[in-house]
């Protein structure tokens, strides 16, 4: 089952009041909405999902919390859209929990996993038609190097790709995985498991995942109420360079502003950081999927 990471952090640093309206952007298994429903009895949860698994298991369990909540089958990066035309334009907070949940990597069927056999798919939302056989199979030398590099930050992109399309068609998790392992240095073997940034990077690639966060967080930005606040949890350096940018770029004052005497309110930043929380020793040790995670928060003030 799948444990929330930093639940307790969260739901201290979302700062939620009885009557506060509030975004789950990535519902899962509602380990934080379930917390949160529990605490705004008399205002309104909003959680968004693009997995139907998770979202049938999560109605059930905050129907039994309440009713004041709408799980929206949607990816995220139409948070604004939704929102609106559900006649919301302000909120008091937005939770970001990013990327996949253990039922996801657990379950056989979904291909996210290089420890279990499967199926190569890694689709979030599977009514999508970009699968990771799709990627691993068609995606030319270049591309699939690209995507290696950019969205694994993988060293041996080349030799991998190589390996890649000189084994084609590969139908499994378990024969790239292996693929993976015979493109490497043995040294590089010995590291970490060597189709971990493979296996990031085609997931990233197949879910579009760095795209929707950014243009997410940037309508999040504009749905904020005033004394709201919006936390994000990353686990990898890539999302968590993005929402650390745009978080510093709508907390400063702009370079050209910065040097007059006083500076006109307009030009004011409308939002302050307030802190970045990794996750304690106990938790790491009881959650290995903690180890990476990092909450970052940010407070609109104007
Ligand atoms: C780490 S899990 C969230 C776990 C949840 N906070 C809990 O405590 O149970 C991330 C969830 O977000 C969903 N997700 C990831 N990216 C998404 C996106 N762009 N749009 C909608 N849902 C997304 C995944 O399907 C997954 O169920």
């Amino acid at each position: 089952m799948h444990k929330s990471v930093l639940l307790e952090e969260c739901i201290e640093n979302l700062n939620l009041k009885e009557n506060s309206i509030i975004v789950d952007c990535t519902l899962g298994y509602a380990g934080h909405s379930s917390e949160i429903l529990k605490r705004i009895k008399k205002g309104f949860l909003f959680a968004f999902d693009q997995d139907l698994d998770a979202i049938n298991y999560s109605e059930n369990k905050l129907n039994k919390i309440g009713n004041n909540f709408c799980v929206i089958k949607s990816n995220f990066d139409n948070i604004k859209n939704e929102l609106n035309s559900r006649n919301i334009f302000k909120v008091n907070g937005i939770l970001y929990d990013l990327g996949v949940s253990s039922p996801q990597l657990d379950n056989d069927e979904r291909g996210f996993s290089f420890h279990k056999d499967a199926r190569l798919d890694m689709r979030m939302d599977k009514t999508k038609t970009l699968d990771a056989y799709y990627v691993v199979n068609n995606y030319s030398y270049e591309d699939l190097v690209n995507i290696l590099y950019k969205y694994g930050e993988e060293k041996y992109s080349h030799s991998i790709a190589k390996g890649i399309i000189k084994n084609r068609p590969i139908t499994t998790t378990l024969e790239l995985s292996e693929i993976v392992k015979m493109s490497v240095p043995e040294k590089y073997r010995r590291e970490t498991h060597p189709a971990r940034r493979t296996f990031q990077a085609i997931r990233i690639e197949v879910n579009n995942e760095l795209d929707a966060f950014e243009k997410s967080l940037k309508s999040a930005l504009e749905l904020i109420d005033v004394g709201g606040r919006i936390c994000v949890i990353t686990f990898h350096s890539l999302e968590d360079k993005i929402c650390k940018d745009i978080f510093k770029s709508v907390s400063s004052i702009d370079d050209t502003v910065k040097k007059l005497p006083v500076i006109p309110n307009e030009y004011l930043p409308k939002f302050k950081i307030l802190k970045t929380i990794e996750p304690k020793k106990e938790e790491v040790n009881e959650n290995n999927r903690a180890r990476s995670a990092k909450l970052r928060i940010i407070e609109r003030i104007g």
